[in-house]
């Protein structure tokens, strides 16, 4: 098994190159079936990406990988039923159905797996695309999908803004016969990053605030697009970099998307400048308390940096508040938290992060992916060492974390 071994209290200093997305390449993979050649550039290295590739291949995408770069040529593509080990690799795999549907006319999928959050239910996704047109019935755990020739514009209110779902109704539409408007729709940058992809790819998306409008056309084609970096990962630093009283200077990253999330360091005591691909932090030697951190759908503080937050604020001056307002069960990294020596306590959305002095290295587990981003987080800060496993969390979601942590001066290594 493989476990990561952490040497923590020491500051964080340097750069850091921030990768591309993961969740923007994810539905951008998905939506290549419905194209031509697609030539994607900025694509982090990840499993999830690897078991996005594979669905790819088994629908007959040819793919080629070199560096950040990954093509896809989906002019071949013959229909199979996907296997069930490889939707569960990746709850993501959702995304998919869409995409099949229109490309293929039918599709089987088994309930996707992914991170467990809580119930992570798909009635918005089903709902979307049974409006433009499809029938879905499930049959022993797997969904029944088919749709008679194209799928059909319609005018669609979602109850909440489901980023995955906004997505796979967006795969659906642009393809379709007709118009389709969707009202509701998530706002987070990684949609407007599918739409420009789409769009690039002769598709005509317009996102205007939390209404999207689809004219659909009759196939895509040929298309290039350069992945948007990724929030959380930067998130993620810049919460490493604050809770070691460190000073970061984060590349190759989007500032605009981290609109929520860099105030929330400034008032924990951070003094962040930001430019137009960077963003510095200097942090203080100790974090000061944030009142209260409540998650919402984008441009609202992200579900993904609450737990990176947290893990930072365990040692800060004074008593933080959390709130988790998208997902139930997204506080299993309090758990061990505590066992490192932190004071929290949670009730029903609700944790109160009282700061303690200093954190202790302890045997940790990631719970899930940005939990686990947590934990690697406070055993930077703790005194003594950490032990982590269950890495196969953070290498669905984190490229190269270790090494981009040692190169700002952390001690990390991996033991195979
Ligand atoms: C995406 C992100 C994930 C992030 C989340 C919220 C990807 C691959 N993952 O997940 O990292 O944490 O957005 O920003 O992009 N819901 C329903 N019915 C549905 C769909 C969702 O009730 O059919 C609920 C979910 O249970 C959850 C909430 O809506 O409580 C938000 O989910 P959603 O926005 O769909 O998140 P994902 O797309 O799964």
């Amino acid at each position: 098994m493989q476990r990561l071994l952490i040497d923590g209290g020491r500051r964080l200093e340097g750069e850091v190159p921030i990768h591309g997305a993961k969740n923007a390449v994810l539905p951008i993979l998905a939506a290549t079936l419905l194209g031509g050649r697609s030539t994607l550039y900025n694509c982090p290295a990840l499993s999830d990406v690897d078991a996005a590739g594979k669905i790819l291949a088994m629908l007959g995408c040819v793919l080629e990988r070199q560096d950040d770069r990954i093509t896809v040529d989906a002019r071949d593509i013959t229909y199979l039923d996907l296997p069930e080990q490889l939707m569960r690799e990746m709850r993501s795999s959702i995304l998919f159905l869409g995409a099949i549907l229109a490309r293929c006319g039918r599709a089987c999928l088994s309930f996707p797996g992914g991170c467990e959050l809580g119930a992570r239910p798909i009635d918005l996704h089903i709902e979307g695309l049974r409006r433009l047109g499809a029938s879905i019935v499930e049959e022993h755990g797997c969904l029944r999908c088919r749709i008679d020739g194209r799928f059909r514009g319609a005018e669609i209110t979602l109850p909440f803004p489901s980023v995955g779902a906004t997505e796979n109704i967006l795969l659906a539409a642009v393809t379709a016969e007709g118009r389709t408007t969707l009202h509701n729709a998530a706002r987070e940058p990684e949609i407007c990053d599918l739409a420009d992809f789409l769009n690039a790819c002769g598709g005509a998306v317009t996102v205007e605030g939390d209404r999207i409008t689809v004219e659909g056309v009759e196939a895509l084609h040929d298309g290039v697009h350069r992945v948007i970096p990724d929030r959380i990962e930067a998130a993620t630093y810049l919460c490493a970099g604050a809770a070691t009283g460190g000073e970061l200077l984060l590349t190759g990253v989007c500032p605009r998307h981290l609109s929520a999330v860099l105030p929330m360091l400034e008032k924990a005591g951070c003094r962040i400048e930001a430019g137009e691909n960077s963003i510095r932090l200097r942090a203080p030697a100790r974090l000061a308390a944030v009142d209260s951190v409540k998650t919402m759908p984008y441009p609202g503080f992200p579900t993904d940096a609450q737990a990176p937050l947290m893990a930072a604020l365990c040692t800060a001056r004074g008593t933080s508040m959390f709130v988790e307002n998208i997902f139930e069960a997204r506080y299993k990294h309090v758990g061990e938290l505590l066992r490192m020596g932190a004071r929290i306590e949670v009730e029903g959305r609700v944790a109160l992060v009282r700061g303690v002095e200093a954190l202790s290295g302890a045997n940790l587990c990631c719970t899930d992916l940005r939990g686990g981003a947590a934990m690697v987080i406070a055993a930077l800060a703790a005194e003594g060492r950490s032990t982590l496993t269950g890495l196969r969390h953070i290498d669905r979601g984190y490229q190269d974390l270790e090494q981009g942590l040692c190169r700002v001066g952390a001690k990390i290594s991996r033991e195979r």
